[in-house]
């Protein structure tokens, strides 16, 4: 097991699995301590769905198939437009990965198969849905967020690595559909996980930081 700080220093997300997957048991052991993540009043308002061997599999097939065919549904808005600093990072990761994947930032086509890879989750044998309930806005998206980090960091302790999307949200209804999940849980974001594929250049992408001072001001 990682320490802590080996854990956030060494989690990266992850855009190429081993098919390797990892017992439901050790899952459910594994995952436990992310349940003492803290949310307002306690509410623990979160559900995180995985699906794994032929739930996978289904999903591997249909999601691609849904949103080439415009079957788009998101229950909360995407924009993915910034501007300065922000706009300047988002191109600064984009570009980190593509550089990674030995994608020329002007071939459409391979970054279009490379953002499609999102829907068949990397290849990865395991992938997780995080949902809120209906009706509820940012300060239990705050809480979903502290589950998810706890979620990927205990992951990370044991070797499992991850890639949080944003993109699997943008089939929410297919994906209640196909797990069966009620219409009252709506979707921010998916996880796929597994071991990596160390051999994959998208593996090799490393993003920057601000310096530390730049977001925690100390005043006294
Ligand atoms: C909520 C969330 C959604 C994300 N959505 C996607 C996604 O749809 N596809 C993807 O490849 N990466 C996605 N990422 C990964 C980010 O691009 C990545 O975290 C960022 O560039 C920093 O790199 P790192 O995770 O390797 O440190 C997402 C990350 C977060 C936290």
């Amino acid at each position: 097991m990682k320490s802590l700080e080996d854990a956030l220093n060494h989690r990266r997300s992850c855009r190429a699995f081993q098919s390797t997957p990892i017992a439901a048991e050790e899952l459910q052991r594994l995952l436990a301590p992310a349940l003492r993540a803290p949310s307002n009043c306690n509410t623990q308002p979160w559900f995180f769905h995985i699906a794994s061997g032929a739930a996978i599999e289904r999903l591997r097939k249909r999601l691609p198939e849904d949103f080439t065919a415009g079957r788009v549904s998101l229950d909360f808005p995407y924009d993915g437009k910034y501007d300065g600093v922000f706009r300047d990072r988002q191109y600064a990761a984009a570009n980190a990965l593509y550089s990674a994947m030995g994608i020329e930032r002007s071939d459409r086509e391979a970054r279009n198969e490379a953002f499609m890879r999102n829907f068949t989750f990397f290849d990865a044998p395991h992938v997780g849905f995080f949902f809120i309930p209906e009706g509820f806005h940012e300060r239990e998206a705050c809480d979903l967020g502290m589950f998810a980090q706890s979620v990927m960091l205990l992951l990370e302790s044991a070797g499992v690595h991850s890639c949080p999307q944003t993109a699997l949200g943008f089939l929410a209804d297919s994906i209640r559909e196909e797990l069966a999940i009620p219409a009252q849980q709506k979707l921010m974001f998916g996880l796929s996980f597994g071991y990596p594929d160390t051999s994959a250049g998208a593996n090799d992408c490393m993003t920057d930081r601000m310096d530390s001072s730049e977001a925690v001001v100390l005043h006294s």
